[in-house]
C-alpha cells in the first residue's frame, strides 16, 4: 500500500508497535501454516470431540466443551428455531431495543439455576468479569485476588481503578495476612476478594471455604468466577462451592456460556438487594449489543440439561482417565486433584512446541499454553476432557502422549 503524506502532517519518528518487537521476533520462529500452535484452523467441526483439520481427522482435546453440549440435538433445534423466529442479531444493547424476552427468560433460568434473587447475562465472560469488577470496585476500593487469575479478572481490576492486590495462589493465610494489612490501613475500605472454582490452566480447585472465611473475617466481599467448573462440578452442576457446599459464603457467582454451556456469553447472579442497578451502571453490560436470539435460545436449553448428573460422571470418569494414565506414566502434571483439566508440565518451550506439533500429526489437538498465559512460567501440553469422549479416544490420546513423549525425552 502507498500511502502519502498531506503536507501539513509531521512524519512519525515514532512506533507504536516497538514494543511488540521482542514477541515478533520469538512468534517468527515458529512454524507457519497449520502446525502454528495459534493459528490453528478447522476445516470441518464433525462432533464435540472430533473434526477435520488440514484434511485430517483430529481429536479435540482441548476445547473446553465440557459437556459436549455444542452438538447437542436439543440446543441446536433451540438455536434454529430462535433464528428462524427472530434474526441474526440483536443490533442494540440490553438497556435499548437487545432486550428480547429470551434474554429475560435466560436470567430466569439462571436464578433458577442458582436458586438466587438476580441475573444478568452478559455478552461474553471476559465482559462479565471486566464489568461486574469494574463496577463493585471503584477507585476507593481494593480487589484482592488470587496470583493466577485469568486476564479477565485484572482487566476488570485495571478498568475499575480500585487498588489490586494480589494474594499467593490458593493460600487462605496468605489472604488473611493482605486483608489485615488493608483493613489496619483503611477500616472503612469496600474490600472484593476475587477466586476461581477452578483454575484454566493447571485445572486445581480453589478451597473456597477458607478462603471466603477469611475474606468474611475481614468483612470483604466475595465473589467466585465459575467459568471451568459450572456443570462440571456440584449436584447440580452450579460449580465448586455448591460440590464444597459453601454457597451461602459467596456473594456473586460469575461464570460464560462458552464452556459446559456450549455456546457464547457470560453471566453473574447474586442476593444482593440492590444487584439490578447494575443494569444501568455497568458499562461493559449498557454499551455493547445483546446476545443474537440463536445463542440465548441455546445457552437456555443447555442450562436444563447440565444439571444432569450422568453427563457430570461421564466426565469425571473420562478426565480421571487421562490424568491417572498421564501420572502413571511418569509424567510431571499440573494437578492431581480431580479436575476435567489434565495438564503435562514441558520444561523446555521448544519441545513443548515440538511436543504440540508430534501430537498434532498423530491426530490429537491439545492446548499448548505458554507465558505470559500459563502461571510461574510454566510451559503446558493442557488437555480439557468432554463428557462427550470416548474411553476410546482417551486411551488413544494416552498412548500417542507416552510415545511422543518418549521420542523427545520428556518422559524417560
Ligand atoms: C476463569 C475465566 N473467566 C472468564 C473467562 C472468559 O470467558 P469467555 O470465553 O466467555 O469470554 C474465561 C475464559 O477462558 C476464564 O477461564
Amino acid at each position: 500500500m502507498n500511502i502519502k503524506l498531506a503536507d501539513n502532517v509531521i512524519p512519525m519518528t515514532t512506533d507504536l508497535f516497538e514494543k511488540f518487537d521482542s514477541i515478533i521476533a520469538e512468534y517468527s520462529q515458529l512454524p507457519t501454516g497449520p502446525l502454528n500452535p495459534f493459528t490453528v484452523s478447522m476445516d470441518t467441526v464433525v462432533s464435540p470431540t472430533e473434526a477435520i483439520i488440514n484434511g485430517k481427522k483430529t481429536i479435540l482435546a482441548g476445547t473446553n466443551n465440557y459437556m459436549g453440549m455444542t452438538y447437542n440435538k436439543e440446543c441446536m433445534l433451540a438455536a434454529q428455531n430462535a433464528l428462524n423466529d427472530f434474526g441474526t442479531g440483536t443490533t442494540g444493547s440490553r438497556v435499548l431495543n437487545g432486550t428480547y424476552n429470551g434474554h429475560k427468560e435466560l436470567e430466569e433460568t439462571l436464578k433458577d439455576f442458582y436458586q438466587t434473587d438476580h441475573a444478568i447475562v452478559f455478552s461474553t465472560g471476559y465482559q462479565a468479569n471486566l464489568g461486574i469488577i469494574s463496577t463493585l470496585a471503584g477507585p476507593k476500593d481494593y480487589v484482592v485476588i488470587d496470583a493466577d487469575s485469568h486476564a479477565s479478572i485484572y482487566d476488570g481490576c485495571s478498568m475499575g481503578n480500585a487498588t489490586i492486590v494480589r494474594f499467593a495462589h490458593n493460600d487462605p493465610e496468605n489472604l488473611n495476612k493482605r486483608l489485615a494489612r488493608i483493613r489496619r490501613k483503611d477500616p472503612k475500605a469496600g474490600i472484593l476478594v476475587v477466586i476461581e472454582g477452578i483454575y484454566s490452566m493447571l485445572g486445581d480447585q480453589a478451597p473456597i471455604k477458607e478462603l471466603a472465611e477469611a475474606a468474611k473475617k475481614h468483612d470483604a466481599v466475595v465473589l467466585v468466577d465459575e467459568a471451568h467448573s459450572i456443570g462440571v462440578f456440584g449436584k447440580t452442576g452450579r460449580g465448586v462451592a455448591q460440590e464444597q457446599e459453601v454457597e451461602h459464603l459467596v456473594d456473586f457467582t460469575l461464570g460464560t456460556f462458552s464452556k459446559s454451556v456450549g455456546t457464547l456469553g457470560g453471566y453473574c447472579v447474586s442476593n444482593h438487594p440492590k444487584f439490578e442497578i447494575l443494569r444501568l451502571v455497568c458499562r461493559p453490560y449498557v454499551f455493547t449489543a445483546s446476545l443474537p436470539p440463536s445463542v440465548v435460545a441455546s445457552a437456555n436449553k443447555a442450562l436444563e440439561l447440565i444439571k444432569d448428573s450422568g453427563l457430570r460422571v461421564k466426565l469425571l470418569n473420562n478426565s480421571m482417565r487421562l490424568n491417572k494414565g498421564l501420572s502413571n506414566a511418569g509424567f510431571k502434571m499440573g494437578t492431581t486433584g480431580k479436575s476435567p483439566i489434565a495438564a503435562i508440565v514441558v520444561d523446555d518451550k521448544k519441545i513443548a512446541i515440538a511436543y504440540w506439533q508430534h501430537m498434532m500429526d498423530e491426530g490429537v489437538y491439545v492446548n499448548l499454553a505458554v507465558p505470559p498465559a500459563t502461571p510461574n512460567g510454566l510451559n503446558l501440553m493442557r488437555c480439557s476432557l468432554s463428557a462427550a469422549h470416548s474411553f476410546e479416544q482417551i486411551d488413544y490420546m494416552l498412548e500417542k502422549f507416552v510415545a511422543v513423549g518418549k521420542e523427545l525425552g520428556v518422559l524417560d
